[in-house]
């Protein structure tokens, strides 16, 4: 299990501090008592995407909880994300279908083509990667989910292609602003 995360604030970057500052101008709207602690945890995530590590300790504050408990409750359910999610998600199916075509093997690729592990971001928030249950077409087993788009019977060849296609996408969206700005 991943340990309780510290609180020292010079280590979070600003979007993390500006993301704990709204939860914390959020939560006295919140009701209070333990029983509304998994509702209030999935209403930081529906808000900004994740539940930020330091977030367990203001959730704690608010309801007279330790943090342990908040954090032990938040990792127990896997509909709870720590890492904020990328401007490109990546979603590796590990469903049945796509297991037993490869999708652990295409997982790891894309971990080690983006230097982050499953249920990571990368530092500049382009990508965050998870695995998921199935997807709904297993017929196009192994599949992978890169935002909103289906990469179907994906292979490890497949993945640096994949990440080639959004970084020119994302280069093409940076000049078309350049240009629109000058
Ligand atoms: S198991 Fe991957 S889409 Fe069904």
């Amino acid at each position: 299990m991943t340990d309780l995360p510290a609180t020292n604030s010079d280590e979070l970057d600003p979007e993390e501090q500006r993301v704990l500052a709204a939860i914390e101008a959020e939560l006295p709207s919140m009701p209070a008592g333990a029983q509304n602690l998994i509702p209030i945890l999935q209403r930081i995530q529906q808000t900004h995407g994740y539940l930020p590590r330091g977030g367990i300790y203001l959730v704690a504050r608010h309801l007279g909880l330790a943090p342990s408990k908040v954090f032990g409750v938040a990792t127990f359910y896997n509909q709870f994300r720590f890492n904020p999610p990328g401007r490109h998600p990546i979603k590796v199916c590990l469903g049945t279908a796509c297991h037993v075509k490869g999708g652990e093997i295409i997982l790891e690729n894309f971990a080690r083509r983006l230097g982050i592990e499953e249920g990571e971001t990368t530092k500049d928030r382009e990508y965050s990667l998870e695995r998921v249950a199935c997807v709904g077409c297993c017929a196009l087993a192994p599949v992978v989910v890169v935002g909103e788009k289906i990469e179907s019977y994906v292979t490890p060849s497949k993945v640096e292609g994949i990440i080639t296609e959004i970084e020119v996408r994302r280069e093409m969206a940076a000049r078309e602003e350049e240009r629109n700005e000058s």
